[in-house]
């Protein structure tokens, strides 16, 4: 792999032991995946947060890193409670003060504490075709996708490396013959009116023939999907399989510049047989939930608002979370929604989500409207697991 004068000092150790374990670990990377060399990227997002996931070797790995800071914009994946709230979640002390151990080490390396799957919703949000190195896959295949940005699935140490040295190994999703379609789909099926889980449903069906190649949807269009809709889409193709980039046509940015898939690929067809056989399997119990979750990934203002509206003046029998970014419940709580919601027994969480934060230790039950979610709570957090769209949730 070809190295500038200045990357071979780094590796040399002129710049620090940090530094240096940083740029092997690009360099490995590079290699293995046969990259000529490195990089510049505009930003970072970073995985490896909640002290659920990476544990107490996770937090002395941060804390020995914490001595160097990042050279690029770089954010935070959610943490594994509400920073500021999470006794009201019942977070046991010990799991709060090893969780906060972990937000100061990143403080100190100048991340921005902003703990949530969406950066794009919250600042850090990269134009059409610039390199980046994200590691949330929710994210990284929204970027891919929708922004037209370029990345590959980062791991929580490698994000943490390209923020430290502003570099990443130029292979993959970063060069352009790697963008193209690998096979075409197609959807025969109705999709019936406020539910947005059908989204979810397709894209559960499709990660799981994807694993790690490039779908290109030739009729998604037809279901008029939002921005959120596509969020979920991202989040669930990269969860029932690996998907990091999708194509829509008359949707994402890129096949609007370039011809991004060859008609001689393979035809899939998604039927409402198989979207129906999606839900059976997603749904694990028919129980009533203890716990309903929404916002996996972290919710929009706009989807906040929607649930303000159709919890008004109702009273919930099941604990609700609305999960999402500070960002998001400061505009919610200054729109009033936060307090709708609460009236209702609805709580607006930020920072955390229910997969990386222990609700395995107060619920079993737990309801969502996300596929990824309901791909990764019974794995993650020992969950039975309804899912539904938040209005049948909510009724
Ligand atoms: Fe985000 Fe947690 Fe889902 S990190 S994408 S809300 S599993």
């Amino acid at each position: 792999m070809y190295l500038t004068k200045e990357e071979e000092r780094i590796l040399d150790g002129e710049y620090g032991e940090i530094k240096q374990k940083c740029l092997e670990l690009l360099v490995k990377l590079g290699e293995i995946y046969g990259a000529e060399r490195l990089i510049n990227i505009s930003s970072a997002q970073i995985s490896g947060v909640s002290y659920k996931t990476i544990g107490d070797i996770g937090l002395e790995f941060l804390e020995d890193f914490s001595k160097e800071k990042v050279a690029v914009y770089s954010t935070l994946n959610p943490a594994g409670m509400d920073l500021d709230n999470w006794k009201e979640l019942k977070i046991k002390e010990d799991f709060a003060e090893k969780q906060l151990r972990i937000i100061e080490a990143f403080k100190r390396m100048g991340v921005e504490i902003s703990c949530t799957c969406t950066p794009y919703l919250t600042g850090n949000i990269p134009s059409f075709s610039e390199h980046i190195a994200w590691a949330e896959s929710s994210a990284v295949s929204f970027a891919n996708s929708v922004l037209g940005a370029r990345t590959n699935r980062e791991g929580a140490q490698s994000a943490l490396a390209s923020a430290i040295l502003g570099k990443t190994p130029y292979y993959g999703y970063h060069l352009d013959e790697n963008r193209m379609a690998d096979f075409i789909v197609k959807i025969d099926a109705e999709k019936n009116n406020n539910d947005e889980t059908f989204f979810s449903a397709v894209g559960y069906i499709v990660g799981e023939i994807a694993k790690n190649r490039v779908p290109y949807f030739k009729d998604l269009y037809k279901y008029n999907p939002s921005k959120d809709d596509l969020k979920s889409l991202c989040a669930v193709m990269a969860a029932s399989g690996g998907v990091a980039l999708y194509h829509a046509e008359n949707i994402t940015p890129e096949c609007k510049v370039k011809n991004v898939v060859d008609d001689k690929v393979e035809k899939i067809e998604i039927d409402k047989k198989e979207i129906k056989d999606a839900y059976d399997r997603l749904n694990t119990t028919d129980e009533e939930p203890e716990l309903i979750c929404i916002g996996c990934p972290h919710c929009s203002i706009r989807e906040i608002k929607e649930i303000a509206e159709i919890l008004k003046d109702k009273k919930l029998k099941a604990d609700l979370w609305v999960c999402c970014s500070l960002h998001v419940k400061s505009i919610s709580d200054r729109m009033g929604f936060t307090k709708i919601i609460e009236k209702a027994n609805g709580k607006v969480v930020k920072d955390t989500c229910m997969v990386v934060s222990p609700i395995e230790d107060n619920y079993k039950i737990v309801a969502t409207n996300s596929g990824k979610a309901a791909v990764y709570l019974p794995s993650f957090c020992k969950s039975e697991v309804i899912f539904k769209s938040i209005r049948e949730l909510i009724k």
